[in-house]
Order: C-alpha cells, then sequence, then structure tokens
C-alpha cells in the first residue's frame, strides 16, 4: 500500500494499529512510521520503518519501482522506529547506497553490521540531485538525537521533518486536513511533552532555520502529513519550546488511607480561590506517565503530595517524579505535601527533589500525621491560594 503525496513522492511507510506502548509512552491511537520513495532519475527511500514491518515496506517500495532502481536509502534519524529496517533494505536492494551525517553513521555502525554497506555521509546544508528534485540535508542535532537530520526537497517545498511534528495516531488518512484537527493536535501534544520537550533550546533553533525555506508540507515521521495547518503546528511548537506556561496549577497525587488525597483536594479549593487560575487533580496511580507528561506541558505549577510508604513516597509518585525530571517539564512554582504515619519521608523527598526538577517552593510543605484536621486542611488551602497567585504572574 502507497499514497501519492506529490508526482513524484510517495508514502511507503507502515500504519501500526495495534502498538499501545511505545517505549513506555502509551500510543492510544497506535502509530504509524512513514517512509517515503522519491522517484526522479535516481530514485531514493527516506527512513525505514519498525524491523518486524521491514517486509511491508518493501512491499510499497517494489510495487512502485523494481529494488534493483533504488539509488540511495536516507537516514534521517538512527532510532529503532525509523532505523532498524535499514539493514533489510540495504541487503534487498542491491545498488542503494546509504545516505546520512557522520554521527548517524557512527550511530548505525554500532547498532548493525554495516560493512558491506556503501555510503554517502553529507554536512549540513549539503544536496544531492535526483535529476530534477533536489535533496537538502539539515542537521538538526538533538531534536530528538545527537545524529536528528531533516531533508528539504526545494522543487517541492517539501520538508521531511523526521520526529518533528509528528504524532502518534494510527489512521487511513494521511493529510492533516483529512482529519479533526483537535484529535491531531491533541495527539501532536502528547508527542511533544513525551518526546521533544527537553530539548526546547534546540527546537527554536530548528524552527528559525526552517523559517528561512519555502515550505508547504511538512512530511512527518510519524501521524499525518501537515499541508493545511502548518501555522497551526509551527505556532503550537514555538509556544511550547519557549516554555510559556498557562495560569494552571496541576496537583499530583498518591494516597493510602485518603488522608493525602483529602488534603489534594483542600489545595484544589485554594486554587480555585484566585479567579482565572485552572487546576486539575490527577492520581498517579490511576494516570498514565504520558498523560502525567503531557499535563504538565503548560502548568505553571505544581503541587506533589504522597503518603509517606516505608520511608519515602509511594512508588508511583517516584516514577511520576523521575520521568517528570527527565522530560524537563516547565513548572516554575511547587508545593509538596502528604501524610505520615509514625514515620516521615514523602513531603521532604519532594521537597528536596524540587531542586533537582528545578522546581521552586511557592511555600513551605504541608504535612500531616495520619489524618488531616481543619487546621491542615486550612493550611492545605492557603497554600493552594499561593500556588495559583504564583501560575497567575507566571501565565500572564
Ligand atoms: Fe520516531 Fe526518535 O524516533
Amino acid at each position: 500500500m502507497n499514497t501519492k503525496i506529490t508526482e513524484k513522492i510517495s508514502w511507503v511507510g507502515f500504519i501500526d494499529w495495534d502498538i499501545r506502548d511505545f517505549h513506555g509512552y502509551e500510543t492510544r491511537r497506535g502509530a504509524t512510521y512513514n517512509s517515503y520513495l522519491v522517484r526522479d532519475e535516481k530514485v531514493a527511500v527516506i527512513d525505514s520503518v519498525k524491523r518486524p514491518f521491514a517486509e511491508k515496506l518493501l512491499e510499497n517500495i517494489t510495487e512502485l519501482v523494481p529494488p534493483e532502481k533504488v539509488d540511495y536509502v536516507v537516514c534521517n534519524h538512527a532510532e529503532f522506529d525509523h532505523a532498524s529496517s535499514i539493514p533489510v533494505l540495504m541487503e534487498r536492494l542491491p545498488n542503494a547506497v546509504l545516505v546520512c551525517n557522520a554521527k548517524c553513521q557512527k550511530t548505525l555502525s554500532s547498532y548493525f553490521d554495516t560493512s558491506t554497506w556503501r555510503w554517502k555521509i553529507v554536512g549540513n546544508g549539503e544536496t544531492l540531485s535526483l535529476g530534477g528534485t533536489t535533496l537538502k540535508f539539515l542537521l538538526t542535532p538533538m531534536v530528538h538525537w545527537p545524529e536528528s537530520m531533516m531533508t528539504y526537497v526545494p522543487e517541492e517545498k517539501l520538508l521531511f521533518s523526521m520526529d518533528a511534528f509528528g504524532q502518534h495516531l494510527a489512521s487511513s488518512e494521511r493529510f492533516d486536513d483529512e482529519l479533526p484537527l483537535g484529535e491531531i493536535m491533541e495527539e501532536a501534544e502528547t508527542y511533544y511533552a513525551n518526546i521533544v520537550m527537553p530539548y526546547g533550546p534546540q527546537v527554536l533553533q530548528t524552527l528559525e532555520a526552517a523559517k528561512t525555506l519555502d515550505i508547504r508540507m511538512f512530511c512527518t515521521s510519524h501521524g499525518v502529513i501537515w499541508r493545511k495547518n502548518l501555522s497551526v503546528i509551527l505556532e503550537a511548537y514555538t509556544r511550547w519550546a519557549s516554555r510559556k506556561v498557562e495560569p494552571k496549577v496541576l496537583i499530583l497525587l498518591d494516597t493510602m488511607w485518603d488522608s493525602t488525597h483529602r488534603m489534594a483536594d483542600a489545595i484544589y479549593s485554594g486554587v480555585l480561590d484566585v479567579p482565572g487560575v485552572s487546576a486539575k487533580i490527577l492520581n498517579v496511580r490511576r494516570t498514565s506517565l504520558t498523560d502525567i507528561a503531557t499535563e504538565s506541558l503548560e502548568a505553571a505549577c505544581c503541587a506533589m503530595g504522597s503518603s509517606t510508604l516505608n520511608g519515602l513516597p509511594m512508588p508511583m509518585m517516584s516514577a511520576a517524579m523521575t520521568y517528570l525530571q527527565g522530560l524537563r517539564a516547565p513548572i516554575k512554582y511547587a508545593l509538596s505535601f502528604g501524610s505520615y504515619g509514625w514515620g516521615r519521608g514523602a513531603t521532604e523527598e519532594i521537597s528536596a527533589w524540587f531542586e533537582k526538577a528545578k522546581w521552586t517552593p511557592a511555600c513551605e510543605a504541608v504535612k500531616c500525621m495520619y489524618l488531616p484536621d481543619a487546621d491542615v486542611l486550612a493550611k492545605c488551602r492557603e497554600a493552594g491560594r499561593v500556588l495559583a497567585e504564583k501560575a497567575k504572574e507566571c501565565g500572564e
């Protein structure tokens, strides 16, 4: 199965309807691995698919050209969802030369036996002519791996944008004007939060470079191709990469016997005392890490609370902390809260962790022994108000 993108360019990728876990990222709508075939005097395959689907990719390519007619396989990114079928392509496309940058060559050679491959190593701005079609390579390090690269086709005004602007979204439709924009943006936001969020400065650099190009289509490596709403996704990426936040307080909690939950409810009431600030309570044992990351993308503040279990936060709270720290969630101010029994630990651990996450405590932590009494709940409500005022300042 293939889809015509332009006269000379076809989509030859794979739609993964089944996948629900992409290295821990919950892909509730499945995924696609977008590979493209460019046919001119010379023929190039742009990126591959996950290894189990290599035969499908070959089938899609050979529906359009005989295998011996493929001159180049371009690898824009060495991560396995795009590169793990490349060894199969290099074996079965007998005349293909692998085109990539030097870092990518090193990475591919660490993963695979590349001893029989023929290479063309390209640098930033270098071009490769396929006849009437030019491939121009743009190095985009850390968007989101060191060897990440994009490929621009000036004659078509088309950018193979790799993971950037992608969405994990399986669909029979290939273009952004064929599905509801809200659904696409929901998945684009989830994708950005869970994959791209740590690399805001590098994304901004890439966006600056992209501004110098005339682009009418972003051919992403995942999800739909952008041909109508390019300004919408560009504006969203600019906002997310700039780490701009909304007047929103995220309340993350895990609770053993409901005490910490009651405290969270009181904090929530305090936040809502401040007009113009929104709040959301997420129980980390009932919410996927994927959704927690997405909710953190534009939240100015976070209240993080856990019961103490064996001197530490509850395990899923520790998982959320680890995940958000790695993703460098742009939360500005935070509050630690929670209940304990005979021994303390969770609230202290969370407060100490704020330094690692670079979140500034908005006020003193609120903790209670066993059950929160009226005094503790009043402190929680006041802490919620303080946090909301900070969220308002940051989100304005
Ligand atoms: Fe879709 Fe970074 O791979």
